[in-house]
């Protein structure tokens, strides 16, 4: 699937669901180069994404993980989980066509805990109930160290001190080369 296919069912599915996907086109390098960097895979055995669409991340976190890494995503939209199915075969990756919100039940049934938790979903577009109910779950699925890493367009100035209302620590990144830009944020303090 190359660039063009990928933003056009991006668009398609923001056209059905604009909330939910939140985005008319998957985030440019700029974007996934800043997210990524907090990821220290030398060492990470356990990351979890939340919303990971086409896969823009994903593909990245294959890339460069270890070996016995595990990799499980979180995909509400089921075209869309549906196609990361088909897009990726790689043992490492579980791609689990559920919310969020789900993720504690899986990580507990698997018996494991996230060193990051990488999300995506456009959290400044949900209310606030469903905000923390993700960060809470976030919070429990993560190990004692482990950091939580997301990202807010620059127009939510508000979600960004909603942020940091929910988040000690927080370490902000502005990526001006994103359409809109955006600002990375990451804490091993949420909730
Ligand atoms: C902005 S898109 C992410 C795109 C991709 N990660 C990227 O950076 O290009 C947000 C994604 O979150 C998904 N999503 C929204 N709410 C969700 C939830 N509660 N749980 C899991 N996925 C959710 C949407 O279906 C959509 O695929």
């Amino acid at each position: 699937m190359n660039r063009i296919n990928e933003r056009l069912i991006f668009l398609k599915l923001f056209l059905e669901n604009p909330k939910e996907i939140g985005s008319i086109t998957p985030s440019s390098r700029f974007l996934l180069d800043a997210m990524v960097s907090k990821i220290d895979f030398e060492t990470a055995k356990c990351i979890v994404e939340y919303g990971p669409g086409t896969g823009s991340i994903t593909r990245i976190l294959l890339n460069k993980s270890r070996k016995d890494c595990n990799i499980v995503v979180f995909e509400k939209n089921k075209k869309l989980a549906d196609y990361l199915k088909k897009r990726f075969s790689d043992r490492r990756l579980v791609v689990v066509n559920s919310n969020a919100e789900s993720s504690q039940k899986y990580l507990e049934r698997f018996k494991i805990k996230a060193d990051y938790v990488v999300c995506s979903i456009p959290l400044a577009l949900l209310d606030k109930k469903q905000k923390i109910k993700i960060l809470a779950t976030a919070k429990n699925i993560l190990n004692d160290e482990g950091l939580y890493v997301s990202y807010l367009y620059l127009f939510s100035l508000n979600a960004l001190k909603e942020s940091k209302a929910y988040m000690k620590n927080l370490n902000c990144d502005f990526i001006f080369l994103n359409l809109p830009p955006a600002i990375v944020l990451s804490s091993k303090n949420i909730l």
